[in-house]
């Protein structure tokens, strides 16, 4: 992640309605707000576009507007950047980083993919650009199925950096993938008895889990899908209780869609808040006033690195 020379910004004036001032300058600048489901449910009610990793590439790549502001974390800003070279891309925090993606440094990874000749790389999005230049494909949690079943089944195939959505593919498909090992520090800590548990509490409860949670958790669930996935199975199951086996910040708009359904977040293995993902939870709405009204920091990148790691963005688009 790129270091940022700390710079002293003005406090927010207390009189203002900075609900009313996002909206304007978000009209003044021509900027648009993309927010992912695990920001703080504040941030998601003044976005244009509030999605999963995928939706937000998406939308990213087809905004006509001149600055983006992305409450996220950094690799989904930085994914908006090389979508749009030309445009200011905001963030409200640039150290909102991301533990699967920080467990794949590029150098390491260029060893391990060098002693794998042969085989097509394909990296989940949540990874740096640097690992993204060094990846035939990118896939997100709901088209990573869609785009591993395009390979001719004979492929070699590495799977980097999630050791669960690949397992996970790896099984659905029946297909062999050499998988880095790494992780999400929030999908890590939720534990198959405590959702054995909770279902004995809610027997008519579904389980909806996201594919980064370990095999032991996913064979606990009705439905393995990505965020928006999750949500689309609860907007359409006639099912009224649902157990959320993944960051609790996508319950506010499924609560939003289906007032009465009920939506249990699974809990942690401790007693901590660590079901919230650290990172996501920078993003708050003083932030994001702050990032708009100072124009800061912004996403910068070196543009050898950009063309490298669009390549397999755009093929993920493409294949999608
Ligand atoms: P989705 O693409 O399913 O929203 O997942 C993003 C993510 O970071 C999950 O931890
Ligand atoms: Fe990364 Fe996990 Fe946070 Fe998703 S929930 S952004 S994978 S640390």
């Amino acid at each position: 992640m790129p270091s940022m020379t700390a710079t002293k910004q003005a406090p927010i004036d207390p009189n203002i309605d900075i609900f009313a001032e996002i909206a304007r300058m978000k009209s003044d600048m021509d900027a648009v707000i993309l927010a992912h489901y695990y920001v703080d449910g504040d941030v998601q009610d003044v976005a244009d576009c509030v999605g999963d990793s995928l939706q937000l590439a998406q939308f990213a790549e087809k905004t006509r507007a001149k600055v983006i502001v992305f409450a996220g974390v950094h690799f989904m800003a930085e994914t908006a950047k090389i979508l749009n070279p030309d445009k200011l891309v905001l963030v409200p925090d640039m150290e909102a980083g991301c533990s699967l993606s920080d467990s794949c440094p590029p150098e390491k990874f260029a060893k391990f993919k060098a002693a794998h000749p042969g085989h097509v790389v394909i990296s989940y999005v949540n990874c740096s650009a640097g690992i993204k230049a060094l990846s035939d494909v990118i896939v997100t949690s709901s088209n990573a199925e869609k785009i591993v079943s395009q390979f001719p089944p004979d492929q070699p195939m590495i799977f980097a950096p999630d050791k669960n959505l690949g397992a996970y593919i790896s099984k659905k498909l029946g297909r062999k993938m050499v998988l880095w090992d790494g992780s999400c520090i929030v999908h890590e800590l939720f534990s198959r008895q405590k959702i054995q548990l909770l279902k004995w509490q809610h027997p008519e409860a579904k389980v909806l889990a996201h594919p980064e949670c370990e095999e032991a958790v996913l064979s606990q669930a009705d439905y393995i899908g990505s965020t928006s996935g999750i949500r689309k199975y609860a907007n359409e199951s006639p099912a009224k209780e649902f157990i959320i086996v993944t960051e609790p910040g996508l319950i506010h708009l499924m609560k939003k869609d289906c007032p009465d359904k009920v939506f249990i977040p699974a809990p942690p293995t401790n007693t901590c808040a660590c079901n919230m993902c650290p990172h996501m939870k920078l993003n708050t709405i003083e932030k994001l006033y702050l990032c708009m009204r100072d124009k800061t920091p912004a996403l910068e990148m070196d543009e050898e690195l950009r063309q490298a790691a669009l390549k397999p963005i755009r093929r993920m688009l493409e294949m999608s």
